[in-house]
């Protein structure tokens, strides 16, 4: 029997939209008062979804213990409480939220080895939230 398991987390990090390859009426077009040069705050949600077949012995997809430890390690420790846009995944990289899930998405899917990852679903506030299943899931 295969399952999915969502597991949510929260983490709160700062960015700037502003890509340097466009002009600062560019930026300002583009991205408003979110390309302000210093940046501003975001309490992020995280919802982090794996799938794969529950293992008849334990009853589980995966233990939550060893997705949370890795979570916590790579991905909350890494990006909270920081400027994403000085962390090297967006050297050269505009810190949207997009980009952000995208991120998140190929860290786990690369490095977590307990169970498939299938998608990161990022909430920036109440009003949005992104979510990013991997190239082949959005390519039709
Ligand atoms: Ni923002």
């Amino acid at each position: 029997m295969k399952a999915h398991l969502t597991r949510r987390y929260r983490f709160s990090a700062s960015h700037r939209l502003h890509n340097p390859g466009f002009s600062d009426a560019e930026n300002l077009r583009t991205y408003g008062k979110c390309s302000n040069p210093h940046g501003h705050g975001h309490n992020y949600g995280l919802a982090v979804t794996v799938a794969g077949q529950v293992d008849p012995r334990t009853g589980m997809v995966c233990n939550l213990a060893d997705l949370d430890a890795f979570v916590e390690r790579r991905v909350l420790e890494v990006f909270g409480h920081e400027h994403l846009n000085d962390l090297p995944p967006f050297a050269g990289l505009v810190p949207t939220t997009e980009n952000l899930a995208r991120v998140i998405h190929r860290l786990l899917a690369e490095e977590f080895r307990a169970a498939e990852v299938e998608e990161v679903q990022i909430e920036e506030t109440s009003l949005n939230s992104f979510a990013y299943a991997g190239e082949k899931e959005v390519r039709k």
